[in-house]
C-alpha cells in the first residue's frame, strides 16, 4: 500500500496529545489509513494483522463487504429520523430477528441504542419498573461501561473507577468463580447470599446481572452451573437475571450467545459491539413484560420535559392520569376545556410549577378523550402514555 503523503505515526501522535486528553488511551503508536478484513495499514504503509479488532467489535473483519454495502444502501435512502418519530422497517425487522435468535421459549422484545453502556443502564432501567426494587448485584472483575452507574456496576477499581466516584448507590458485587484462583461456584453463591444478608434484602433487589464470560475482568468463563443456580435463584426471589452479552454477543464463543451454552434464558439481554460489524448499535433483547414495563421515551415523565420544560416524575405523572382519569369516571365524556382544566389543576397538584404547567397547557391537545377513555381500564401500564396523548394529542 502507498505511504500516506506528508503523515507518520509520530507527527499524529505529537498532535494527537495536543488535541486529545490523555484519558483517551492508545494502546499502540500507530495510525490506521485503511483495514481490510483482519489486516491493517498504518500511514506510513506498513502491514499488520489485527488481533484486536476494535475490541470485540469487529467479528466480521474491518469492513466486511456486506457491511459496506448495506449501509451505503441504506445512507442513500435516510439517515437519521428519530425511530418515535418516524419509524423505519429496517428496526423492526432487526428486533424480530433478535428476538427470534435469544434464547427462552418466551415472548421477547427488542429496543435499540447506541452503545453498550447505554445497553446496559436501559436494562437496569427496565429491570427497576418492572420489579418496583432498586437494587442490583453484580459480580467482582465484571465491567459494564464507562458511564456512572455502569462504573458502579463494573467490579474492577483500577483502572476503570479511580477517582470517579461516588457512585450510584444499591450496587452491590458479588465473587465470580475462579478455577485458577480456587473460587468455586459454591463460594460465588455463598457471595451472593452475604450480600442478602449484609447489604441488601433480596426482596429489594431488581437484577443479578453477569457476563457469561468476563472479558475486562480476564476472559473467565462462568461455570454453566453457576448461571443455572442464579437463574433458580433469581426465580426464587423475583429477581431479574441479565446477561451482559455486549462483548461475549454474536457469535465470539461459538453460539450467537454465549448464554446459551448453559441452557439458561435470561430475562434480558445486553448486546452491543460486533452486533453490527463495526458500527455502534446496542440492544436489550429480554421478555416481552418486562421490556414493556417501562412506558418508554415517549411516554415517561420525560416526554412531559419536552412540552413544559421541566422534569415531572412517574409518580407525580400518574397521579395527573390517575386525577383525569377519576374525572372521566364521573363524566363518560367530558369536554376538550374541562379536560384542559382537569391536567392543569392535576399538575399543579402534583407539584409542576404553575409557569410550566401553562406552557405544557399550551402545547396539549385535549382531542385524547378516546384513547384517554379506552386505556383507562389499565392505568398502571398506560399511565404515562395517556399523560403524552395529552399534551402530544393523538397520533
Ligand atoms: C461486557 C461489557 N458490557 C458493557 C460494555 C460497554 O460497552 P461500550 O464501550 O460500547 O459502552 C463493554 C465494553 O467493553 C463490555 O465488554
Amino acid at each position: 500500500m502507498q505511504r500516506e503523503p506528508h503523515l507518520t505515526n509520530a507527527a499524529l501522535l505529537a498532535r494527537r496529545q495536543a488535541a486529545i486528553p490523555r484519558g483517551v488511551g492508545q494502546s499502540h503508536p500507530i495510525f490506521i489509513a485503511r483495514g481490510e478484513n483482519a489486516e491493517i495499514w498504518d500511514v506510513e504503509g506498513r502491514r499488520f494483522v489485527d488481533f484486536a479488532g476494535g475490541i470485540a467489535v469487529l467479528n466480521t473483519g474491518h469492513r466486511h463487504p456486506a457491511v459496506i454495502a448495506a449501509v451505503k444502501e441504506q445512507l442513500d435512502r435516510y439517515t437519521h429520523t428519530c425511530f418515535q418519530v418516524v419509524a423505519y422497517e429496517p428496526y423492526v425487522e432487526l428486533a424480530e430477528r433478535l428476538n427470534a435468535k435469544a434464547p427462552g421459549n418466551f415472548a421477547k422484545k427488542t429496543i435499540f441504542l447506541t452503545t453498550g453502556a447505554e445497553a446496559v443502564e436501559n436494562a437496569i432501567k427496565i429491570a427497576r419498573v418492572h420489579t418496583g426494587r432498586s437494587g442490583l448485584i453484580c459480580f467482582g472483575g465484571g465491567y459494564h461501561g464507562r458511564t456512572l452507574l455502569t462504573l458502579a456496576m463494573t467490579g474492577k477499581v483500577a483502572p476503570y473507577k479511580t477517582g470517579f466516584g461516588p457512585f450510584p448507590a444499591e450496587v452491590f458485587h458479588a465473587t465470580f468463580p475462579n478455577a485458577l484462583h480456587g473460587i468455586t461456584v459454591d463460594e460465588s453463591m455463598a457471595s451472593v447470599e452475604a450480600i442478602f444478608k449484609n447489604d441488601i434484602e433480596a426482596a429489594r433487589v431488581a437484577a443479578i446481572i453477569i457476563e457469561p464470560i468476563q472479558g475486562e475482568g480476564g476472559f473467565n468463563v462462568a461455570p454453566p452451573e453457576l448461571l443455572q443456580r442464579l437463574r433458580a435463584l433469581c426465580d426464587a426471589h423475583g429477581i431479574l437475571l441479565i446477561a451482559d452479552e455486549v462483548q461475549t454477543g454474536a457469535g465470539r464463543t461459538g453460539t450467537w450467545l454465549a448464554v446459551e451454552q448453559s441452557g439458561v434464558a435470561p430475562d434480558l439481554i445486553t448486546m452491543a459491539k460486533s452486533m453490527a460489524g463495526g458500527f455502534p448499535i446496542s440492544a436489550v433483547v429480554g421478555r416481552a413484560e418486562v421490556m414493556d414495563a417501562a412506558a418508554g421515551e415517549r411516554g415517561s415523565g420525560p416526554l412531559l420535559l419536552r412540552a413544559d420544560g421541566k422534569q415531572m416524575d412517574r409518580r407525580a405523572a400518574t397521579r395527573v392520569v390517575v386525577r383525569l382519569a377519576n374525572k372521566a369516571a364521573i363524566k363518560k365524556h367530558i369536554s376538550p376545556h374541562s379536560l384542559r382544566h382537569a391536567f392543569v389543576t392535576a399538575c399543579l397538584d402534583a407539584g409542576v410549577p404553575l409557569r410550566d404547567v401553562q406552557i405544557a397547557a399550551r402545547h396539549s391537545d385535549p382531542r385524547m378523550t378516546t384513547r384517554y377513555d379506552r386505556a383507562r381500564g389499565n392505568l398502571d401500564r398506560h399511565a404515562n402514555y395517556i399523560v403524552v396523548d395529552f399534551i402530544e394529542g393523538p397520533a
